[in-house]
């Protein structure tokens, strides 16, 4: 339970004390975690912080635009902004299995970063978001690894290949700490509120081959849903909710003719922890004008359904 003002300054005098004068580099993803560290880090060595955005054309709508906004405009933070979306996707193509696809993305992943880091001379540290929970888990995962039913990809294998030392100055915190901690240093209230998203990204949420075609479809489609959820004052209420691709024709009636194309499926969750969760029980007319806004604005989706699968048995993701 820290004083978090405190808690800033005393982390600040650290980082400083740690870093001297070496330059660091650090994967911004726009998440929470990796959001709070990298403000953080600027806070004590400004410019001596690079911060590495990749875009891998699998984030939300207006994502990378975002991220940009606020940490290089708003902020004045270096950002270096990789547009690798044809890449992943290049190495993406007839991959329909959601572990091997994941595997893909990781790799790719390490690769465009280690290539972009490499550029910074004389960068000594890698920072990362990791926070308390993330710490007690990847202890539990060097024993339990036979458990583990979906690899998670958005930490590890980066340190190993880069050389770097490790600066992790949110270890100590647990999610609402960093959130705290993110409103303190002026982080604007919905990236700090914001839901999870995986590290594949979209990846996992069209199900089987990822594709342009469909990773442009369900960008539509999830933004509808998100700021429908806003709107209504569901989202706060909800742990995480977003849309799921369904790579599956069916028909519909568009004017005077049929229509075939595909389905999206709405998934929204509360959870405490994410080891089990329960479906929103979405308002109807929130969920109808979801709907309709999908199938009238998003040409190439005829129809939308929406999850009731609980976890367990189901996951959160569909993949
Ligand atoms: P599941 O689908 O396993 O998801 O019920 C539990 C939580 O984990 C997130 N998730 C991932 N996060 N890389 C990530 O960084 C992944 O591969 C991944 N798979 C699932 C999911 O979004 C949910 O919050």
């Amino acid at each position: 339970d820290w004083n978090m003002p405190d808690y800033v300054a005393e982390s600040i005098s650290r980082i400083q004390a740690k870093v001297g004068s070496d330059k660091v580099i650090l994967g911004l993803s726009g998440g929470v975690d990796s959001s709070v560290a990298a403000v953080l880090i600027h806070r004590a060595i400004g410019d001596q912080l690079t911060c590495v955005f990749v875009d891998n054309g699998l984030l939300r709508l207006h994502e990378a635009e975002q991220v940009k906004a606020v940490f290089a405009q708003n902020l004045n933070m270096k950002v270096i902004h990789v547009d690798a979306s044809r890449q992943f996707l290049e190495q993406l193509q007839g991959v329909t299995d959601p572990e091997q696809k994941r595997r893909i993305i990781g790799r790719e992943f390490v690769e465009v970063f280690q290539k972009e880091s490499a550029n910074i001379a004389d960068a000594r540290w890698l920072a990362q978001g990791t926070i308390y929970p993330d710490v007690i888990e990847s202890a539990g995962s060097q024993t339990k690894k036979a458990h583990t039913i979906k690899s998670h990809h958005n930490v590890g294998g980066l340190p190993d290949t880069l050389h770097l030392k490790l600066l992790e100055p949110l270890r100590e915190l647990f999610k609402d700490e960093v959130r705290e901690l993110g409103l303190v240093l002026g982080l604007p209230h919905d990236m700090v509120f914001r839901h999870p998203f995986p590290g594949p990204g979209l990846g996992v949420r069209i199900l089987g081959e990822v594709r342009q075609e469909y990773a442009d479809l369900l960008r539509q489609a999830d933004a509808i849903f998100i700021e429908e959820l806003k709107a209504s004052g569901w989202y706060e209420r909800t742990s995480q909710a977003f849309a799921v691709f369904l790579p599956v024709k069916s028909v519909g009636v568009m004017g005077d003719g049929r229509s075939y194309e595909y389905v999206v499926a709405l998934r929204a969750v509360q959870t405490q922890d994410f080891m089990t969760a329960h479906w929103a029980e979405l308002p109807y007319s929130l969920l109808a004008k979801v709907s309709n806004r999908i199938i009238n604005e998003v040409r190439g989706i005829n129809r939308v359904v929406y999850d009731v699968s609980g976890k367990p048995p189901a996951t959160i993701e569909w993949e």
